[in-house]
């Protein structure tokens, strides 16, 4: 053995292994207020709850024991979504004298973390996120025989699904706060899946055959003519939010055909060789980097198929993208698909998003998994 590798194990085994576990519990705990989970306080534009990062955070959290950290998001949100029940019914009562929506008419994608909605602009219409809560609630309340969380939740649940089947054919922003004019199969997924786990539990809350409408939709338009999920509506790439398809919102059961086929074209076209997952082929966001979330999903997904080797290797290098301290960030740099998109978006926000809480989240969640 060289000198050198000598005294880099020397140095290995005297550092104390970090437990990303346990840190990641510490840094979720350190962005939680009253329930609500900051997707990211060191970061210019995340100081804010999101439905889909908090929903997922929460997940991550009760599989990790967090339970009461848990349990304190999901009760923010029915408390912050209930404040809302007017601003549904305006909208609903535009729709209904058939006229026009203005984009504050819809209900957010974020909210301050006292749950305010927030003056600043921001691509809020979104759906999924709403789909996202829908789903990890009834998980939590299934989970832990939380009925009386279910009774407090319940307006919320009834004003987000009259919401959700009001506008779930409407064009909306992605889940990446993108494409405002299209139609998005996972969107439509986790709307499916918020519904349909609402359905299990408490049918007459959902409108009788709109969970399989909204199934029989994705599977009429977004496949595209080489038999994988799309993107969008009319555009045949890929894109990584496409795994939540089958996981977790069951549209379709993992091994469906066209499901592995768009597992198969994600792994082709956007999954970085020894490395993480992209977003989509042509994301310019700070340069368009891995994303450790995305990355943990597909691991998952290979655990549920059984393949656990595979799930640990991405799960380690995962692992291996977090800071000396521990931090995971959103995305890494190291293999950008739009390089030149990098700087311009440091210049504009700061350095891309790190602690992102919902990596963290989804980290929790493989680990709890992947039991050594
Ligand atoms: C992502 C969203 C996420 C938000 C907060 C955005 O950049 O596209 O999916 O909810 O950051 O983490």
């Amino acid at each position: 053995m060289r000198r050198s590798e000598l005294l880099l194990l020397i140095n290995t085994l005297e550092t104390p292994m970090l437990d990303l576990q346990q840190r990641s519990i510490e840094i979720i705990r350190a962005g939680q207020f009253d329930g609500a989970y900051a997707a990211c306080l060191s970061f210019s534009q995340y100081g804010y709850c999101w439905l889909r990062d908090g929903t997922w955070i929460a997940y991550g959290m009760d599989a990790a024991g967090q339970i009461e950290s848990a349990r304190a998001f999901h009760q923010w949100a029915a408390h912050t979504l209930s404040r809302y029940g007017d601003k549904v019914d305006h909208l609903l009562e535009k729709m209904r004298r058939g006229e026009a929506l203005d984009e504050r008419d819809y209900l957010p994608t974020r909210f301050e973390l006292d749950g305010r909605i927030g003056e600043a602009d921001w691509p809020e219409f979104q759906l999924d996120g709403y789909g996202t809560w829908l789903w990890g609630l009834v998980q939590f309340v299934r989970a832990h025989d939380d009925f009386a969380l279910w009774q407090a939740a319940r307006p919320a649940v009834a004003l987000t699904t009259r919401y959700l089947a009001a506008l779930w054919q409407f064009p909306s922003y992605d889940c990446w706060e993108e494409f405002r004019h299209q139609i998005h199969p996972a969107t439509l997924s986790a709307i499916y899946g918020g519904l349909r786990t609402v359905e299990s539990i408490a049918p007459e809350m959902i409108p009788s055959g709109l969970p399989d409408a909204i199934q029989h939709f994705v599977m009429e338009k977004a496949i595209a003519p080489e038999g994988h999920f799309m993107k969008f509506l009319g555009n045949p790439a890929v894109d990584s939010s496409l795994l939540w398809i089958a996981l977790p919102y069951q549209l379709v059961p993992l091994n469906d055909p066209r499901y592995q086929a768009t597992v198969a074209k994600i792994e082709q076209d956007i999954h970085c060789p020894s490395g993480g997952l992209y977003r989509y082929r042509d994301d310019t966001y700070y340069g368009g980097g891995e994303w450790l979330l995305l990355t943990l999903w597909l691991a998952w997904i290979h655990y549920e198929m059984g393949r656990i080797n595979p799930a640990r290797e991405l799960v380690a290098w995962v692992e291996a993208q977090a800071s000396p301290s521990g931090e995971m960030p959103e995305q890494v740099a190291g293999h950008l698909l739009a390089p030149e998109y990098h700087d311009p978006w440091v210049k504009r926000w700061g350095t891309s998003a790190s602690p992102l809480l919902w990596s963290h989240g989804m980290y929790l969640v493989l680990k709890s998994l992947l039991k050594d």
